[in-house]
C-alpha cells in the first residue's frame, strides 16, 4: 500500500456518512469541498484542453468574464493536425506545469469526441473523426501533463457530437458503432495514458444520461479498461447524484450547495443506497485530492512564459497543413515557399486580429500574442508593401475594405490573405449553420485573384470549411486554430523556415450536403440518432465513393518522400503487429512526413469501412535521406466489435496493410492471411442493405431499427425534469411561456446576420429544468418538480379556485391574481423553504455550518 493509499484509508475511516457524501460534489464553480479538521484541503479542477482558463471572480463557466494569464496552446485540431504523439505530450508537460504554478490539481482536458459532423460548435477542441488517431493524441497529452504530478481529464465520455439540445440530447446508436468508434479513443487514453481522471459528457446514450451510466463509468471503464481514477460529471452534467454515485460518478460538479450530499445521504440511511457505493466514490476523490495536494507542494509560482510561447509556436508549426502549392501561371516553381524580398501584400483582417481559438470554457486569456502583421514587419525578411483588412466582421463597409485591398494587392508580387471563420462561429454551446467562409472573404480573394498573379491563402478555423473558392488561390496553408503563437508559425512556414508536414485528422468534403449526417445533424429532438453508424468521416467518404475536397491524413510538403520495401516485421498472437517500409526524402530540403497504416478487408462478410487508421509514424528526414520506419499496429486492428458475442471479434480471411502519405494516397500494400475468431456473423439474415454498401446517407428507420435490435425511441419527450428550457413552447403555463418568449427572442437574436450567439442565452436556451437544481442553488429539485407540474398545467387548474373564491367573496380581479398566484407560487417557494431547512439541519450534521459552508 502507498502512503497516499494509507492516508486515504485513514482519512475516510474517520470520515462521517455526512462528509464523505459532501466530498462528492463542488463547492465553488472548480472547487471541491475541503475538510480541514480532517487534513483534506479543496482541489481545484480547470479547463481546459489548449491552456489553462483559471478563473477570476465573477467569471462563469463558459470562459465570460476574465482568468489568469496563461499559454493559449493550438487547439486540438492544429495539435492533432501534427500526428506528434510525443509533441502533445511536451504540450500536455507545458500545460501541466502552468496547471501547477496556478495551484490547479485537475486539468479538464484533452477533449477526444469524435468529429460527427462539421457542424458541430466544438469540433476545434476535438482531435480528429478517428478515433485511434484521437485516442493516440490524448494519451500522449495525458502522460504529458501527469508527468508534472498534475491529473489530465480526458472528456466528454461518450457519444458526444452536439451542442444543440446538449444538456439533455440522447444519442442513440447500436453497440458496434458505440464502441468502435465513440469509445474507442476514449479505450486508448486510458489504457495507454492512464488518466487520474475522466469527465462524463452532457448527453444521455441509449436512454441512460453518462453520468448515471452504469455500464460505461463501472463496467466499460474500471471493469473492461482498468481505468483506477475519479469521475467528474460536466458542469451541470449530473441529474440525481444518488444514481450518479451508485453508476460510478465521483465528483458532481460545480457547486449544487447542499442538496445533493443531502440526498445522498438520506438514500443510505433510507436504505436505497449501499453506503459501500458511497466508500468507494470518497476513496476515489480523496485519492485523487491527496495526491494533487502533495503534487502542488511547493509548486513554482512563475513558468517560463518565453519557452512555452515558443513551444506553442512549435506546436502551431507542426500542425500546418499545406493543402495547395502548385505553380502560378507561366512559371515552373511552386509558389511556395516565398523567397527573401518577395514584395508582398498582406491582406486580410486576419493578419492584424488573429484567430487562435475558440469560444466558450476553453477560452484562454494569453501572456501575449503574435499578428502576421507584426512578425513580417518585425523579420523584414520580406517586402512589406503595406496590409489591408480586405472585410470587415460586421459586412459593415467590405466594398471599401475591398477596393483598397485590390489597389495594394495590384502592386505586389505576392498578395498573402489571411481568411478563417469569425470567432462567434466556432463555439461551445452552438453548432455553425452551414460550412461556409464568410461571403464578404470570398468575394476579397476573387477580387484580389483579377489582378495579383500571385495569391496565398492563409486559412484559420478550427472546423472544416467549403474550399470551393481555393481556384482563386495558388497556395494554401491551413494553421487550424494556432494558439497565441500560430501567426509566427504562419510565417515559419510561408517564409519556408520550416517544411509545413502537418496532416488532415479530419476529412474536408466538398459541400456540407456530402457528409454522412447531412440534414439530420443537428438534431432537434430530445433524441440525436446516429444512423450513419461506423461511417464516419473517411470510413464513410471511401466506403460510399464520395469524392471530397482534401482527404483525411492528407498534407503537403515542399520536398516529396518515397515508401518502398514495406514487410511486416513482426506477428503476434497470429496477426501482423509492426510493419516496416522505407521512407525517403526525394525532395531538395529537410522535412517530415506522417506515414499512414491502413487495414482493409476486401472481402469481407459481416459489413466494414473500405478502410481504417491502424497505425501511423513520423519521420524527419533530411533532404536526401532514408530511413527504415516501424510502425506499431493497434492492438485490435483487426478486430471488430461483435453484438451477437458482445466482445471483439476477428473475421478470417485475406486482409490488407495499405501504407500511406493519406487515405487515398496508399503507396505500398501488403496481404496478410488472418484466420478469425469463428464468430457468426451478428448480422446474418438481416436487411441492412445501406451498411452493407456504405451509402449510409438515408438509412429509413426500419433499417435503423434493424442495425439497433429494437424502434429507436421517441424523439418527442413528455414534459419532465429532462425538458429544455427551449421547449417550453410545449408547455400549459402562461408564466413559462413568458419564459420561452423571452428567451426565444434573445436566441432569435443571436441567429440574425453579423450577430454571435451570446452563450448564456444558448446556454440556458438548451438546458433542462433540472440542471437549474444542479447550477443555481439554493434552486432544489422539489423546486424543479415544482416547475414540472406549472409546466403541465397546474397553474391553469388554479384558475378554478381562484375564480371561486375571488366569487365567494366577492373580491374582483384582485382577489382572483392574489389566490392564483399564491396557488402557483406556494409549491416551488414552499419547495425552496422545506430544502433550506432541511439544508441547515444536514450542515449542522456536517459539522460545516458556518464554517466551511
Ligand atoms: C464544458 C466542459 C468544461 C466545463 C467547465 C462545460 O460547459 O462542456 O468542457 O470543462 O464546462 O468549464
Amino acid at each position: 500500500m502507498s502512503t497516499i493509499d494509507e492516508r486515504v484509508e485513514e482519512v475516510l475511516g474517520k470520515m462521517t456518512l455526512e462528509q464523505k457524501c459532501a466530498l462528492l460534489s463542488g463547492k465553488t464553480p472548480f472547487g471541491t469541498r475541503d475538510f480541514p479538521d480532517l487534513g483534506v484541503p479543496a482541489m481545484e479542477f480547470s479547463d481546459g484542453p489548449h491552456g489553462l482558463r483559471h478563473q477570476k471572480d465573477g467569471a462563469n463557466h463558459l470562459g465570460i468574464g476574465g482568468s489568469d494569464p496563461a499559454t493559449c496552446f493550438p487547439t486540438a485540431v492544429t495539435v492533432a493536425s501534427s500526428w506528434d504523439v510525443e509533441l502533445a505530450g511536451r504540450m500536455g508537460a507545458a500545460l501541466g506545469e502552468e496547471a501547477r504554478s496556478l495551484g490547479v490539481g485537475v486539468l479538464l482536458g484533452p477533449g477526444l469526441c469524435i468529429k460527427r459532423s462539421p457542424l458541430c460548435g466544438r469540433d476545434f477542441e476535438y482531435f480528429s473523426e478517428d478515433p485511434y488517431l484521437s485516442g493516440k493524441m490524448a494519451a500522449g497529452f495525458v502522460r504529458g501533463v501527469q508527468e508534472k504530478g498534475i491529473a489530465a481529464c480526458p472528456k466528454h465520455f461518450a457519444a458526444n457530437s452536439q451542442e444543440t439540445r446538449r444538456q439533455a440530447s440522447d444519442s442513440v446508436l447500436d453497440e458496434r458503432t458505440l464502441r468502435e468508434i465513440y469509445l474507442r479513443g476514449f479505450e486508448i487514453a486510458v489504457r495507454e495514458g492512464r488518466p487520474k481522471s475522466i469527465m462524463s459528457s452532457y448527453n444521455l446514450i441509449n436512454g441512460t444520461y453518462a453520468s448515471q451510466n452504469r455500464r460505461l463509468l463501472q463496467d466499460v471503464l474500471r471493469g473492461e479498461w482498468g481505468f483506477e481514477g475519479a469521475t467528474v460529471t460536466d458542469w451541470g452534467g449530473s441529474v440525481d447524484h444518488v444514481s450518479g454515485v451508485k453508476a460510478g460518478t465521483t465528483f458532481e460538479m460545480p457547486a449544487p450547495g447542499l442538496d445533493s450530499p443531502r440526498e445522498l445521504a438520506e438514500a443510505v440511511r433510507s436504505g436505497r443506497l449501499d453506503e459501500h457505493f458511497v466508500d468507494a466514490r470518497a476513496r476515489e476523490a480523496l485519492h485523487l485530492v491527496l495526491e494533487s495536494a502533495a503534487a502542488l507542494e511547493g509548486a513554482d509560482p512563475e513558468f517560463d512564459r518565453d519557452a512555452h510561447h515558443d513551444l506553442a509556436r512549435c506546436v502551431a508549426r507542426e500542425g500546418v497543413v499545406l493543402l495547395k502549392n502548385e505553380a502560378p501561371a507561366g512559371e515552373g516553381d511552386a509558389l511556395l515557399p516565398l523567397r527573401p524580398g518577395t514584395r508582398v501584400a498582406l491582406v486580410g483582417d486576419f493578419a492584424q486580429t488573429p484567430r487562435y481559438q475558440g469560444a466558450g470554457s476553453s477560452l484562454v486569456e494569453c501572456t501575449r500574442l503574435d499578428t502576421l502583421l507584426d512578425v513580417v514587419g518585425e523579420r523584414g525578411e520580406l517586402d512589406l508593401l503595406g496590409f489591408e483588412p480586405g472585410f470587415t466582421h460586421d459586412g459593415s463597409d467590405d466594398a471599401a475594405c475591398r477596393a483598397a485591398a485590390v489597389s495594394l494587392a495590384s502592386g505586389a508580387d505576392v498578395c498573402v490573405v489571411c481568411l478563417g471563420l469569425a470567432g462567434g462561429q466556432e463555439t461551445e454551446g452552438a453548432e455553425r449553420r452551414d460550412m461556409l467562409l464568410p461571403q464578404a472573404q470570398v468575394e476579397l480573394l476573387r477580387a484580389v485573384r483579377s489582378c495579383c498573379d500571385r495569391v496565398v491563402v492563409l486559412l484559420s478555423c478550427g472546423c472544416v470549411v467549403d474550399t470551393s473558392w481555393s481556384g482563386d488561390c495558388d497556395a494554401l496553408l491551413y494553421l487550424g486554430l494556432g494558439g497565441q503563437a500560430g501567426a509566427s508559425a504562419a510565417y515559419d512556414v510561408l517564409t519556408g523556415s520550416a517544411n509545413p508536414c502537418g496532416h488532415l485528422a479530419e476529412t474536408w468534403p466538398l459541400s456540407l450536403e456530402d457528409t454522412p449526417t447531412a440534414g439530420c445533424y443537428p438534431s432537434d429532438g430530445a433524441t440525436a440518432e446516429y444512423r450513419e453508424g461506423i461511417y464516419v468521416g473517411y470510413r464513410y467518404y471511401q466506403s460510399a465513393h464520395v469524392p471530397v475536397a482534401f482527404p483525411f491524413g492528407f498534407g503537403l510538403s515542399y520536398t516529396s518522400f518515397e515508401l518502398s520495401s514495406a514487410r511486416i516485421a513482426q506477428w503476434e498472437q497470429g496477426r501482423p503487429a509492426r510493419i516496416e517500409v522505407n521512407v525517403g526524402n526525394t525532395g531538395d530540403r529537410a522535412g517530415a512526413t506522417v506515414v499512414q497504416a491502413y487495414v482493409a478487408k476486401p472481402e469481407h462478410e459481416v459489413f466494414r469501412a473500405e478502410q481504417e487508421l491502424k497505425g501511423f509514424s513520423r519521420v524527419e528526414l533530411e533532404k536526401g535521406e532514408s530511413t527504415t520506419v516501424s510502425i506499431d499496429l493497434d492492438p485490435r486492428a483487426f478486430e471488430y466489435y461483435n453484438v451477437g458475442t458482445c466482445s471483439w471479434e476477428v473475421e478470417g480471411g485475406r486482409y490488407e496493410l495499405r501504407l500511406g502519405l493519406s487515405c487515398e494516397d496508399v503507396r505500398q500494400t501488403l496481404g496478410a492471411e488472418l484466420k478469425g475468431t469463428g464468430a457468426p456473423n451478428p448480422y446474418a439474415g438481416r436487411e441492412l442493405p445501406s451498411y452493407g454498401s456504405g451509402y449510409v446517407h438515408e438509412v429509413t428507420c426500419a433499417e435503423f431499427a434493424t442495425l439497433l435490435g429494437h424502434a429507436a425511441p421517441n424523439a418527442i419527450a413528455p414534459l419532465g425534469r429532462s425538458t429544455c428550457l427551449r421547449d417550453l413552447n410545449r408547455c400549459r403555463s402562461l408564466i413559462l411561456l413568458l419564459v420561452w418568449l423571452v428567451l426565444e427572442g434573445r436566441h432569435r437574436q443571436g441567429l440574425k446576420p453579423g450577430n454571435s450567439p451570446d452563450l448564456d442565452v444558448e446556454f440556458a436556451y438548451n438546458m433542462p429544468l433540472h440542471a437549474i437544481a444542479k447550477m443555481a442553488p439554493p434552486v432544489t429539485m422539489g423546486v424543479v418538480d415544482a416547475i414540472v407540474r406549472e409546466a403541465r398545467g397546474y397553474g391553469l387548474v388554479g384558475f378554478v379556485p381562484a375564480l371561486a373564491i375571488a366569487l365567494l367573496v366577492h373580491g374582483g380581479v384582485g382577489v382572483f391574481a392574489v389566490v392564483w398566484l399564491a396557488w402557483v407560487l406556494v409549491p416551488p417557494l414552499g419547495a425552496l423553504l422545506v430544502g433550506a431547512l432541511r439544508n441547515v439541519t444536514f450542515a449542522r450534521k456536517l459539522n460545516l455550518h458556518g464554517k466551511a459552508e
